[in-house]
């Protein structure tokens, strides 16, 4: 290469590693689909200061945990945000068969995959879902969720 055509060479490499990343960081689509809310089964509450948080997911997802069976793929996890009365945002999980596959090792949460929805359902760009997995990570033993072990006391009414 002429030397004097060098520094283009690079300034032109430079905005390609800086789109790369970008990539990475804004345009988080994963396999995630947004769930039909009113099929599925609100079982606990959790609040913190003005956050009311309805988690919920498939009545086949709550017989198969108080049966002490793998949560089935296709099952979606939604942890309904409001604040003020009114759905703030929507944090979505769901598994799908063969999906751990998309990541490497150290950021797999086995076959789940998370996505963030704003109320109008689309997606939260600005997020990087390997946040999710990172903090879900801990409950590894627990298939990845924070309130699954609260199923088992769900009989009907959103366990608090
Ligand atoms: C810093 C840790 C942390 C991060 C980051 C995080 N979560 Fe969670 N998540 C929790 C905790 C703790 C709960 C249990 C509810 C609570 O205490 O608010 C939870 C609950 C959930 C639930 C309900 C099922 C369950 O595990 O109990 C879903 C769905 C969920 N999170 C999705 C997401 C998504 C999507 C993201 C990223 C946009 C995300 N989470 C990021 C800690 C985290």
């Amino acid at each position: 290469m002429n030397a004097s055509r060098r520094p283009i060479a690079i300034a032109i490499l430079s905005v390609a590693a800086l789109l790369a990343i970008g990539w990475q960081v804004h345009a988080e689509a994963t396999r995630v689909t947004f769930p039909e809310i009113s099929k599925l089964t609100h079982y606990t509450t959790v609040r913190r200061g003005n956050v009311t948080e309805h988690i919920m997911t498939t009545p086949a997802a709550i017989e198969a945990v108080k049966d002490g069976q793998p949560i089935p793929a296709g099952t979606h996890f939604v942890l309904v945000d409001y604040r003020e009365g009114k759905v703030y945002r929507y944090f979505v999980m769901e598994k799908g068969e063969g999906w751990g596959a998309d990541y490497d090792e150290r950021r797999r949460t086995a076959d789940w995959q998370f996505q963030w929805f704003w109320p109008d359902q689309t997606i939260n760009t600005n997020e990087n879902t390997a946040r999710c997995q990172s903090c879900h990570q801990s409950q590894a033993s627990n298939d990845y969720l924070f309130t699954g072990n609260r199923i088992p006391s769900f009989d009907g009414t959103p366990v608090e």
